[in-house]
């Protein structure tokens, strides 16, 4: 009997370990968008470049959810689309969850 309970207590954990992990995945990998952001987005999103200088805290939460959400509306669009749905995810990650109203705000240097 206490065997049972102990199995059935292993199985839970590695439940909801395994539901954790696939949640975390769903929502972007904060890191590889950081990294992303540099080599996609920073190449001209930076001081003196050809467009204006971007980091997680230029906006808030909420703006960056209207951009995720109108990608087709920016005027860069066409860099958008050579990226994955995987890639846009991940650097939603890291812009969103560093935003200026985010619990830690990042700055890029
Ligand atoms: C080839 C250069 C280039 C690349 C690469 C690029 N953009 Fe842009 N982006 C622009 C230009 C030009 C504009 C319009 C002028 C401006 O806002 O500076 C713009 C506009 C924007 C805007 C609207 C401006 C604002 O403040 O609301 C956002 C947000 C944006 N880009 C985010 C991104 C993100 C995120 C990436 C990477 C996935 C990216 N851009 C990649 C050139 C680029």
């Amino acid at each position: 009997m206490t065997k049972k309970l102990g199995v059935a207590a292993i199985i839970m954990v590695f439940m909801v370990v395994t539901i954790g992990v696939a949640m975390a995945e769903g929502k972007g990998n904060a890191r590889k968008g950081k990294y992303l952001f540099r080599k996609s987005c920073r190449t001209c999103h930076i001081e003196d470049g050809s467009a204006k200088d971007l980091s997680p805290v230029s906006k808030t939460q909420a703006d960056w959810q209207i951009i995720f959400d109108n990608t087709s509306k920016l005027q860069c669009k066409e860099e958008w689309e050579k990226l994955s749905e995987k890639d846009i995810l991940d650097i939603h990650a890291h812009l969103w969850g560093h935003a200026f109203d985010s619990p830690s705000p990042a700055k890029c240097k």
